[in-house]
């Protein structure tokens, strides 16, 4: 039995998602898990962090590495749990960029390991993503070696996370796993939301907003002919391709109509680029799809994909006892204790790496 935190701050900048979990064997259970919401001044920093000079960007890195210090703590405290139990920390840090395909290929992640090490008396992994990139990968996706250690037993399932962009891992028993990012998640459905009420709102809580509006199907259409998703998998994407821009122009004069009707579209949008991608690059018939990340919130939209998936089975995570924000800092832990017990860590057949390594960098107590 070992315990485990994983600390994640996704591309939403929504704040830092901890888990607390115990292994044992192939089984994982969730202790503990607590979300820090950022202050909106620091989300919107960590939006524009690509445009930081290199002493602010150093800065940040150790003002992350305080803030996921003090998320690990106050998870333990929250649970009770003293930190010498704690066999390691995998902190995923804030992706500030992601250049797989650069002609120097290169991923950089802020939250500086030493402060989480330093602040909490426990080892931390950080930085999991260089060494994929170093054997020739996309330094991505992560995640589907969780997905595939934790569903991959049964038939064939869809493991689907919407966070800022959606992802999909397919798993089961003698299949070797299929991950690719479906498309947009809940960026382009916070960016309207956040532009349509002028930032009183970071996010369509429950959709309700979209709840009340009409979805415009032509729109539907013209942003489903974007190149994106007609290139088949393995494919990545980011808040570089869907972001307000794109929105603009698709919507055109419509943007500023009558922003219900907008989130309404975006929302029907978002899960239909997932059900539309499975018909498109899914290549098995699949038995069930466990849903994951903060858009299992959103009722509309999961109302839009059991309905667009119907018959199959659209389940969220909660269902198998993990928070639907747990399961990408849960992995994060399960990378980090497989990278200390020298384990590898990555499914080169997702990422593209050229042989199985062990990702992250060890700082110790
Ligand atoms: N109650 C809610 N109702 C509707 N949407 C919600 C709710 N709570 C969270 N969300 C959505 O979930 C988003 C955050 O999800 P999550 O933390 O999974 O994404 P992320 O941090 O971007 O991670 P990733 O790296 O996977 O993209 C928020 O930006 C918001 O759009
Ligand atoms: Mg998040």
């Amino acid at each position: 039995m070992a315990l485990a935190i994983g600390l994640m701050s996704g591309t939403s900048c929504d704040g830092i998602s901890a888990a607390l979990v115990e292994f044992r064997g192939r089984h994982v259970r969730l202790i503990g898990f607590r979300t820090s919401t950022y202050p909106e001044s620091l989300a919107q920093l960590l939006r524009h962090a690509r445009e930081l000079a290199v002493p602010h960007a150093a800065q940040l890195h150790v003002l992350l590495g305080e803030l996921f210090a003090k998320a690990a703590r106050d998870l333990l405290r929250l649970r009770r749990t003293p930190a010498r139990r704690v066999t390691v920390i995998g902190s995923h840090g804030h992706t500030v960029y992601h250049g797989p395909r650069d002609p120097i290929p290169c991923t950089l992640q802020l939250g500086e390991p030493a402060i989480i090490a330093e602040r909490t008396g426990i080892p931390v992994v950080a930085d999991f993503r260089p060494r994929d990139l170093a054997v020739g990968g996309e330094g991505a996706p992560l995640i589907p070696f969780f997905d595939r250690w934790r569903f991959g037993t049964g038939a064939p399932r869809a493991l689907q996370n919407i966070g800022g962009i959606a992802n999909v891992t397919i798993v089961g028993r003698r299949l070797r796993p299929i991950a690719f990012d479906t498309g947009p998640g809940n960026c382009l459905l916070d960016m309207a939301a956040q532009r349509l009420t002028r930032g009183k709102q970071r996010f369509d809580r429950h959709g309700a907003m979209a709840q009340r509006g009409q979805v415009d199907l032509a729109i539907v259409r013209r942003m489903w002919t974007h190149p994106y998703f007609r290139r088949p998998p393995p494919k990545s994407t980011g808040p570089e391709v869907f972001n307000e821009s794109f929105l603009r122009s698709v919507f055109g004069q419509r943007w500023v109509s009558r922003r219900a009707d907008v989130v309404a579209t975006v929302t029907y949008f978002t899960a239909y680029s997932i059900a539309e991608s499975y018909r498109r690059f899914v290549p098995v018939r699949l038995s069930e799809v466990i849903v994951s990340g903060g858009g299992v919130f959103n009722r509309t939209l999961m109302n839009h994909l059991k309905r667009l998936l119907d018959p199959l089975p659209v389940r969220s995570i909660v269902r198998y006892g993990l928070h639907p924000q747990a399961k990408e800092p849960a992995a994060f832990a399960l990378l980090a204790l497989r990278a200390i017990r020298h384990q590898p860590n990555h499914f080169p057949s997702t990422t593209g790496a050229s042989h199985a390594r062990i990702l992250g960098n060890l700082t110790p107590a």
